[in-house]
């Protein structure tokens, strides 16, 4: 089975990005929290910041956007250089032709639900997405204990999916102790925030945690 591990740089040294950004070379994808204020009572980093993390990357940008009106801004994070643009379900007015948006550039598109958001609304944009991010903490900070409840959401998506090849991403509260529970629920792709860069050797932590999926 696939244990994608895209470490985020919400727990990495904010002055020393591109540093820690080397330190996690092995991983499969690069997270990136943008937040507004808004959608989330936390800020991060805008444009200008992932334009410039994406030249500096290894990993391919996989950009989870917590912010209101991604209507105009999620096609210019895919401009921008993200391999990956997920967008809240509960912030998009036409998520469908959000999703088209971010595929013209080109890029992979995802839609992520918060803990209290049922999965139904998220069945029938499948056709439209590459991926589907199921939070498993209220989004804005690291370092929080993971939702189980959030994991049954996985099945449905993975049975709704059938033969289609779409990622099932979980954020938040990940790390050794929780990442066999979310495979074992269905997710392939996995954030892993305050697990990776609080590790005193974060690539380390990365091999750890694929090992704890696949169950070595
Ligand atoms: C939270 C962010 C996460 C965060 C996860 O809103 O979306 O990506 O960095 O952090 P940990 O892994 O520490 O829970
Ligand atoms: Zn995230």
């Amino acid at each position: 089975m696939a244990a994608r591990i895209a470490p985020s740089i919400l727990s990495a040294d904010f002055a020393n990005l591109e540093r820690d950004i080397s330190r996690v070379a092995n991983a499969d994808l690069l997270h990136v929290d943008v937040m507004d204020g808004h959608f989330v009572p936390n800020l991060t980093l805008g444009l200008p910041v992932v334009r410039r993390i994406a030249q500096v990357s290894p990993l391919p940008l996989d950009v989870h956007l917590m912010i209101e009106d991604p209507d105009h801004w999620a096609p210019l994070y895919a401009e921008a250089g993200a391999a990956s643009v997920t967008f809240h379900l509960e912030a998009a007015r036409d998520p469908v032709q959000v999703a088209r948006d971010i595929r013209a550039s080109p890029a992979r598109a995802a839609v992520a639900i918060k803990p209290a958001t049922p999965v139904d609304a998220v069945i029938e944009l499948l056709p439209e997405l590459d991926m589907v991010l199921v939070m498993t903490v209220e989004p804005g900070f690291g370092g929080q204990e993971l939702i189980g409840a959030a994991l049954d959401k996985l099945a449905p998506l993975r049975a709704a999916a059938g033969d289609r090849p779409l990622w099932l991403q979980v954020d938040g509260g990940i790390s050794r102790a929780t990442i066999g529970a979310a495979a074992a629920a269905g997710a392939d792709t996995f954030v892993a925030g305050s697990a990776v860069f609080s590790a005193a050797d974060p690539a380390a932590e990365i091999e750890a945690l694929r090992r704890a999926v696949l169950g070595d």
